[in-house]
């Protein structure tokens, strides 16, 4: 950002070498349109002109404002942009949004570079709003909107007072429309825009923005790969450190943290240890959006023998909310139920194995079932029989202990008789889950989770928390009590969530990780990109439907925090947890887009929470970038509402890391604390390496430094299952037999595992003067109290050596053995692993950086 300031005073002294007037105009005009490209997703681009003759393109084409109306994909677009000046001075900009719905699109903007919040205002059922034009009508004092809609062939108008509420929808006079635009020819490509008489000093303004945007982009653009280039003349690098461990800060005890999320099969196939797939046979079409038959309540099932059929049965459930169940018809012995898990089963030899399943004899005389273990071969490894199946559904539960080994293994169910049997629920773990839960979690992932140390779990989401539409958006009570009581349903992310990793697992988690919740609840909206019955931000939870959607949020914090006798606490208790989990934080939103629907509700539920629970910390959020409107609407709700955090989220180049070192110091101190609850470094093709790890690492030690205001952090995703990714990159990927941390889980790890208390201050003079390599160089120093140990973390991320003189003289009250870790390769690397060594205090008086490196020393307090 320095050099970003940097930058612009350039600007204003040179004043860029655009083709500008060579005396400079009081006035020019400039014209606003969007073009067809991409299915009109490019948004607003200007251009100017003084003669009407001779245009300059901005950019050319550069977006000044996007839509953010409906899906990715097919949707986000801005078609006929109209703008005016308003009589409150602001600049109004509306604009068609696709062919089919009722809806326009309305921003306004200050100086027409920042554009503010969005509004899809509907003011047609069954038609489209086609070319919405707007003015100012000084006689009535209201605003006029009118726009064409071709199924009824005819035009229409509405009148808006605040361009928030629209009444008064009529039918319009043909002569009375079409006015607004006029075609002027661009390059050789006729565009249909408005045209406006603004001050000269606008248009620089506007050309100064779009250039400065692509002087940022070049920076973040920068990669590795092309620094053999750019430091072609640069040998090494000397740097003078010294600690002064007499100015110290408090930071927080929470920075380092994970985020969940059930994407890349994090939970089900994943950290769930569930073996079993589609284990109640609530699969849908539906989850796939049906572009896969074979996704259906038999996914993951198939039938041996020929004297056996199956049907999905709904009449008589074990429980409502767990409606499918599957009958078998078995007209001989020797059919078979098989279950291949998540692209088979991993047995281990010796391992025990707990089986359950409920079943119901509907007819004939099946009153036992064989349950095998098969191996990739069909061996049978392990054999038991469920006995006394009855009338009614019950539960039955046996153990299983493998005598061999299984990559790919099967579950087979042989009815023993002949008749008709139901079958729900069935389900098979092993007995070794992390610390040896029940319904627990996948040993080998949670240990790797925990080796970070974790001071934080957000869950269930990301985008799976607001859901994909009002009705997906992810309930908390649906998740918790009698597995076969919860209620599973569709995960955006393309496929199911049973839901048998729920809330109460979550917090049991938490707590043995030794980890605080941070549960995260949509704030009555669902995601902004929803594309499930309905066009997604346009619509909230009805307002009349609220106050029940609050009561909900309430009863979390009762189920997590109130005693055994209450209603939630009793729930609590019964599931096996008669202490309180002590919930202290609660996000609510996830990265939404800011409209006056999301306010709305978001402002309902925190002042709710704040009136009944004022202990919670409320997370509100800043949406899914580091700036931008959503980032500043957002920032602006916490301003209004003193919302005591803030979730941000942003994923970005290395370069943007580099580069932004200062962002957090530049935060005032006197406003709401952050949560940076998504991060990571993307680099084209996504991959997660070392050059994005040391970007990640870079920034870690600004957060340090910036640990009094940034009080919790956590990379996005956590967990991927190969073969089964929608996101990349990812902290650990995972497939059913490995656990294969990344480079970044490394970073993260190092850092979790090398926290503080205080953040100490250091003076770290570079020897250069070129900005690009003194930003490459970044440190952090932090002092813990609870275990007396002194961590400096140093990050070289160069290409060749950068020597650290430090003064010793203020460490010598430290141990002489220094425990220094030092994660160093090719920035391509995908293996990197840090190595340990010891050294002592005269190491650190001519102590060398490995280019491409992050190095980590441990000093303990004599
Ligand atoms: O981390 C993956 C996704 O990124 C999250 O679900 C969402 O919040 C963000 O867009």
């Amino acid at each position: 950002m320095k050099n970003i300031i940097l930058f612009l005073s350039i600007l204003i002294s040179l004043r860029f070498a655009y083709s500008k007037p060579t005396a400079e105009p009081d006035s020019a005009l400039l014209f606003a349109y969007s073009t067809t490209k991409n299915n009109n997703k490019n948004g607003l681009h200007y251009a100017w002109t003084i003669d009407q003759k001779k245009w300059h393109l901005v950019g050319p084409e550069h977006s000044f404002v996007r839509s953010d109306y409906g899906t990715w994909g097919a949707q986000k677009r801005m078609i006929s942009p109209v703008l005016i000046k308003g009589v409150d001075n602001k600049w109004h900009a509306i604009w068609q949004l696709n062919e089919q719905d009722g809806v326009f699109a309305h921003a306004s903007s200050d100086d027409l570079i920042f554009w503010y919040r969005q509004s899809y205002p509907q003011v047609l059922v069954g038609d489209n709003v086609s070319k919405p034009e707007m003015s100012w009508d000084k006689t009535n004092n209201q605003y006029n909107i009118s726009w064409f809609s071709p199924k009824s062939n005819k035009h229409f108008r509405a009148i808006s007072r605040d361009l928030k509420n629209y009444e008064d929808v009529g039918e319009l006079d043909a002569d009375s429309y079409g006015k607004q635009r006029l075609k002027v020819n661009l390059s050789g490509v006729e565009e249909e825009g408005t045209l406006h008489k603004v001050a000269w000093e606008v248009i620089d303004k506007i050309i100064n923005a779009q250039k400065l945007e692509v002087y940022k982009s070049q920076l973040h653009n920068e990669r590795t790969e092309d620094d053999i280039v750019r430091f072609a003349d640069l040998k090494s690098v000397s740097v003078d450190f010294s600690v002064d461990l007499n100015n110290q800060k408090r930071i927080s005890d929470y920075l380092m943290g994970i985020f969940f999320e059930d994407i890349n099969y994090a939970a089900d196939g994943g950290l769930y240890a569930e073996l079993i797939q589609n284990r109640g046979f609530e699969y849908h079409t539906h989850d796939k959006k049906g572009s896969d038959p074979n996704w259906n309540s038999f996914k993951s099932w198939k039938l041996e023998g020929k004297a056996i059929t199956h049907k999905i049965d709904t009449i008589n459930p074990i429980h409502i909310n767990n409606k499918n169940y599957v009958t078998l018809s078995v007209t001989a012995n020797g059919g078979a139920l098989l279950n291949e898990g998540f692209d088979g089963i991993v047995f281990r030899n010796g391992q025990k194995y707990d089986f359950s399943i409920f079943a119901k004899n509907i007819k004939g005389d099946i009153s036992s079932l064989l349950v095998e273990l098969l191996d990739e071969d069909g061996k049978v490894i392990a054999q038991q029989t469920i006995k006394s199946i009855g009338k009614k559904w019950q539960k039955k539960s046996l153990v299983l202990q493998a005598s061999g080994a299984a990559r790919k293994g099967i579950l087979r169910i042989t009815p023993q008789g002949r008749g008709e049997i139901a079958l729900d629920m069935v389900s098979l773990f092993p007995q070794e889950t992390f610390k040896n839960r029940k319904n627990g979690l996948r040993k080998d992932l949670a240990e790797t989770i925990a080796a970070i140390q974790p001071r934080f779990v957000r869950f269930p989401g990301g985008c799976v928390a607001h859901g994909d539409g009002i009705h997906n958006i992810y309930n908390w009570k649906n998740t918790i009590g009698a597995l076969e009581e919860r209620k599973p349903q569709r995960n955006l992310w393309g496929y199911h969530q049973s839901v048998g990793l729920g809330y109460y697992e979550y917090f049991q988690f938490c707590e043995d990780l030794g980890a605080e919740p941070l549960p995260v609840i949509a704030a009555g909206v669902p995601c902004q990109n929803s594309s499930d019955r309905g066009a997604g931000q346009q619509c909230g939870i009805p307002l009349d439907e609220m106050d029940d959607y609050i009561q909900d949020i309430l009863d979390l914090i009762e189920y997590a925090n109130s005693d055994r006798n209450t209603y939630w606490g009793k729930k609590r208790a019964a599931a096996g947890h008669p202490e309180p989990f002590n919930l202290k934080y609660l996000g609510i939103g996830n990265e939404d887009l800011i409209t006056d629907i999301f306010e709305e509700r978001f402002t309902l539920i925190f002042n709710a929470i704040k009136a009944k629970y004022p202990e919670i910390i409320v997370i509100g959020t800043a949406g899914p970038f580091n700036e931008g409107t959503d980032y500043v609407e957002g920032w602006n709700i916490a301003d209004r509402l003193n919302v005591p955090m803030m979730d941000e989220h942003y994923y970005q180049t290395p370069g943007w890391y580099i580069y932004n070192q200062d962002f957090y110091d530049r935060y005032d101190r006197d406003k709401s604390k952050v949560y940076l609850g998504e991060y990571a470094a993307h680099l084209p093709g996504r991959p997660n390496n070392l050059e994005t790890a040391l970007a990640e690492a870079i920034h870690l030690t600004s957060l340090e430094r910036n640990g009094d205001i940034v009080e919790m952090t956590s990379y996005a995703p956590l967990l991927a299952k190969e073969g089964f990714t929608q996101w990349n990159p990812d902290l650990i990927y995972f497939n059913n037999e490995e656990v294969k941390p990344t480079v970044g889980y490394e970073v993260q790890k190092l850092f979790g595992e090398h926290v503080g208390t205080h953040y100490v201050n250091s003076t770290n003079r570079i020897h250069s003067t070129d900005f690009k390599v003194t930003n490459r160089i970044a440190t952090s120093v932090v002092w813990n109290e609870n275990n007396s140990e002194l961590i400096l973390k140093m990050v070289n991320m160069l290409p060749v050596t950068v020597d650290v003189v430090i003064d010793t003289a203020h460490l010598i009250s430290f141990d002489a053995n220094i425990e220094k870790t030092e994660l160093s390769d090719v920035p391509s690397s995908k293996i990197a692993k840090p190595s340990k060594s010891v050294v002592d205090l005269q190491h650190l008086n001519q102590l060398r950086l490995q280019p491409y490196s992050l190095t980590v020393f441990k000093l303990i307090k004599k």
